[in-house]
């Protein structure tokens, strides 16, 4: 079961830094690409930020919707995705290559992964692009969690988030302590 999060605790799904996969597009056509590269920048107003280069087919996507999703898989569901971060989805549906449940987006019209611990549904604020980079600053419409990992943040106990260090290696998160 997944519970809407207060919007000003969207940043706590992403706070620890997981590789998240965007999902961009529309009910007709859309995509997905995981990403390591995004913050957020505000809780309120809820904002936050992706860099993609400008040429990735979900730049693109994020371009014509003006829209997009990060969602944040566990470990499991990041490995089973990760070959999506490999080919374009403009020669490719990667969603049905590496078996994407997707699901109806609560506020805009892109869809977001069924099986994540969480999503962030996004419209766009602002855009700016550096040599080849963008950089997209998403408002934040809507945010759910897994209600069984996020108790007003994630304990990654429950389903541990993998972090991008380079390369093929990544971190796992698996414990939450109070300090
Ligand atoms: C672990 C991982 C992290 C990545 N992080 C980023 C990122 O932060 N920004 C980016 O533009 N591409 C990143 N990529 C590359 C894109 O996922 C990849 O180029 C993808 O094929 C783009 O697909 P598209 O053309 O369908 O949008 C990453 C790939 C992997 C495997």
């Amino acid at each position: 079961m997944f519970k809407s999060l207060p919007l000003e605790e969207f940043y706590r799904l992403i706070n620890h830094g997981p590789c998240v996969i965007i999902s961009s597009g529309d009910d007709k056509k859309s995509n997905i690409a995981p990403i390591a590269w995004k913050m957020p920048l505000d809780d309120d107003p809820p904002l936050v930020a992706i860099a993609l280069a400008e040429d990735h087919y979900t730049t693109e996507l994020i371009d014509a919707t003006k829209t997009f999703v990060i969602n944040v898989p566990d470990v499991k569901l990041l490995a089973s995705l990760l070959g999506a971060g490999k080919v374009s989805g403009r020669e490719t549906d990667k969603i049905k290559k590496f078996g994407a449940q997707m699901a109806k987006g609560e506020k805009i019209k892109t869809p977001h992964l069924a099986d994540a611990i969480g999503w962030i549904e996004c419209n766009v604020a602002d855009k700016k692009t550096y040599d080849g980079v963008v950089l997209f600053v998403g408002k934040v419409l809507f945010a759910a969690a897994d209600d069984a990992t996020f108790d007003g943040c994630l304990d990654p106990s429950k389903r541990p988030t993998a972090h991008h260090l380079g390369g093929g290696w990544f971190s796992v998160a698996d414990k939450r302590i109070k300090l």
